[in-house]
């Protein structure tokens, strides 16, 4: 059975002297048998959040929200995989702000994903299409094309042993409070698995669990979770909200109840 997956992407927001506070508040919020809790603050928080959960006797894992394909070099403000060993071993690959402000293409996203695969961080991997895009109709073949790109340099059993995450994120919905349908998502969960399948990875079509992410509240996070193809959030704006971040991953606990999970 799939992993319930709830990820705050805290995107740029938390200090190094605030990042272990709220850290911990969450963690005391979002504790739910069976649900997967992971935290990506900046690079420059992962120290305090990896403490604070620590102290805690947390369970919630830590992430970063990009790495450099290479392991070390002349990369200036780079960060590599080597760097975040000790600190974060999960990791956000290709979200569509990196995408849009750094210029990442597909390819480019592929060799991170091939870097955090071989370097055992657990990646998310974002993939989205644009609003054109969707109301054009474009949305499954955008996002089949982003796949094919991002997973041309990866080995199948390779991304399977890393237990790869893909994240759904319509680029339209994320930070603008309008977010998908859960039918919309769930259909294009099923297309990924499709677009998997095509590729030639047909167990890791079964097994990878898929994300929503784009406008998740407390109060939508249901409509999605009702699906039986979407496997939890990557969770933005809310997750710097406690309470927002508690009643989505309390809806997570329902969904993991249900499937056997942390039982
Ligand atoms: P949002 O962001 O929840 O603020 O829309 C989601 C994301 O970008 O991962």
């Amino acid at each position: 059975m799939r992993d319930v997956i709830v990820a705050a992407n805290w995107k740029m927001h938390t200090t190094p002297a605030d990042a272990g506070e709220l850290a911990r508040i969450i963690d005391t919020r979002t504790r739910e048998p069976g649900v997967t809790r992971v935290i990506c603050p900046p690079f420059v928080c992962l120290a305090s959040v990896r403490d604070a959960l620590a102290d805690a006797g947390s369970d919630a894992a830590v992430g970063a929200q990009t790495v450099h394909h290479e392991l070390a070099g002349a990369y200036t403000g780079e960060i590599s995989a080597p760097m975040l060993e000790g600190l974060a071993t999960w990791v956000i690959i290709g979200h569509s702000e990196r995408r849009r402000d750094a210029g990442e293409t597909d390819e480019l996203i592929g060799r991170k994903l091939a870097r955090a695969v071989m370097a055992g961080l657990r990646p998310i991997l974002c993939v989205g299409e644009q609003l054109e895009e969707r109301e054009s109709g474009d949305a499954v073949d955008v996002v089949a094309r982003q796949l094919r790109g991002a997973l041309a340099a990866v080995d199948a059993a390779a991304a399977t042993d890393a237990r790869l995450v893909i994240a759904y994120e319509p680029v339209w919905a994320i930070g603008t409070g309008r977010n998908a349908t859960g039918a919309d998502a769930a259909a294009m969960a099923d297309a990924i698995r499709t677009a998997l399948g095509d590729l030639g990875w047909r167990d890791a079509a079964a097994d990878v669990p898929i994300l929503y992410g784009g406008s998740v509240t407390s109060a939508n996070i249901g409509e999605f979770l009702a699906e039986p193809s979407i496997d939890g959030a990557l969770v933005g704006g809310a997750s710097l909200k406690p309470d927002e971040l508690a009643g989505i991953v309390a809806r997570a606990g329902l969904t993991a109840r249900a499937r056997g999970l942390g039982a």
